[in-house]
């Protein structure tokens, strides 16, 4: 038996690391400023540089990247927030915390990502029931490929949303050269360990060019603080990054360029293997764009066969998401558009192990084993 094979090689890039690591994270320990230290403000000044955005705010993970943005828009009941119902819980969970109502909108069934006519028909729907104000649309950067802005860009201006682009899984991906985290109106981005710019717990950051709103959004991270610490000008949370985060952050930052290479090379390569088959089908990435394959996600027939075979040959696979958002128990009494690409999704994808660390020794086993059960 060989060995088996981790869906991420986190530990991988451990190695790579070394020391470096550890040095960063005892001189917070010692600097003693262990919350919003000043390592901090370096890492959201490198996400500026590194993403050609004027503004990054660091905060506690990515699901309040997107709450804070959405606060600070002062997006509230009666409003119409529009997400794809083919993403994770945290996209809509947002709106719904934040009071407003998330309508789902169905996706494109090669890129996974949301459907531009399909977010048109939603908003002729809310329009005509006439019970919401169309506010905003969250886009998500699925699996780690920048969502069409091209053409959802052009809706969203039409229509007067603003446009906040979900890209957890997406940062450090490009659409015509421009960053996810620089598009739209904001951007929000997760540092939950397996993301493809990870830290070893939880984080996240908001992005914006609009500097009112970025001096909102770092008020409302703390407690809505004013002038100073004890002027309270707002209602807030506590959304901050524990300063060891950030000093983590700076370390992997220095090495994610190279991962990110490395992800595109393997993303391709896998690609170029498992196309050949039809008894499966490949992701599609839209020309001018960069994926950081957050995921490697096929379409198959029969999944549970997939899976069982794969992993008869020790190879791990997962799927995200097997219920699309809009049928979850939690979501499906808010309105939705027809879905049916969603839900044929949530029936047939499964992604397969991808990090910039996979040798490729590894990926022609995998590849040998996809191939194999697909016959
Ligand atoms: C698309 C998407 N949005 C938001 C989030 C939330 O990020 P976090 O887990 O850091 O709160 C995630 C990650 O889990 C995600 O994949």
């Amino acid at each position: 038996m060989s060995d088996p094979i981790p869906f991420i090689d986190l530990q991988a890039q451990r190695k790579r690391l070394g020391d470096s690591l550890t040095r960063a994270i005892d001189e917070v320990v010692e600097g003693g400023q262990w919350i919003l230290g000043p390592q901090v403000g370096t890492l959201e000044q490198q996400l500026v540089q590194f993403a050609g955005v004027k503004h990054a705010v660091a905060c506690a993970n990515g699901t309040d990247a997107l709450l804070l943005i959405l606060k600070a828009w002062g997006t509230g009941p009666g409003d119409a927030v529009f997400v794809p119902s083919f993403t994770f819980a945290a996209t809509a969970e947002v709106v719904a915390l934040a009071g407003a109502t998330p309508v789902f909108v169905d996706v494109l069934s090669d890129t996974f990502n949301m459907d531009p006519g399909s977010l048109e028909a939603a908003i002729a729907m809310v329009r005509r029931e006439g019970k919401l104000a169309a506010k905003a649309v969250i886009p998500v950067d699925l699996y780690g490929q920048p969502a069409d802005y091209r053409k959802l860009e052009p809706v969203a201006r039409r229509e007067g949303l603003s446009i906040l682009c979900d890209t957890a899984q997406g940062f450090g991906a490009t659409l015509d050269g421009k960053h996810t985290a620089a598009t739209g109106d904001a951007a929000s981005t997760s540092f939950y360990p397996p993301k493809p710019l990870g830290c070893y717990g939880d984080g996240g950051a908001c992005f914006t060019n609009d500097d009112a709103l970025a001096e909102l959004i770092r008020s409302i991270r703390n407690h809505g603080e004013g002038e100073h610490r004890y002027e309270h000008a707002r209602i807030g949370l506590n959304s901050r990054l524990d300063t060891i985060q950030a000093a983590i952050l700076i370390e992997k930052l220095k090495i994610f360029p190279d991962e990110i290479a490395a992800r595109e090379r393997i993303g391709r390569r896998y690609n170029a293997q498992l196309s050949g088959s039809n008894r499966l089908r490949v992701p599609h990435v839209i020309a001018g764009a960069q994926s950081v394959w957050a995921q490697y996600t096929i379409q198959v027939e029969n999944r549970a066969k997939f899976q069982a075979d794969l992993k008869n040959d020790g190879v791990p696979t997962a799927v995200h998401y097997p219920i699309p958002l809009g049928r979850q128990r939690a979501y499906r009494h808010f309105p939705s558009v027809a879905t049916p690409v969603a839900d044929a999704l949530a029936e047939r994808v499964v992604s397969l192990p991808m990090h910039p660390y996979l040798d490729a020794g590894t990926q022609d086993r995998i590849i040998a084993a996809v191939l194999k059960s697909v016959g």
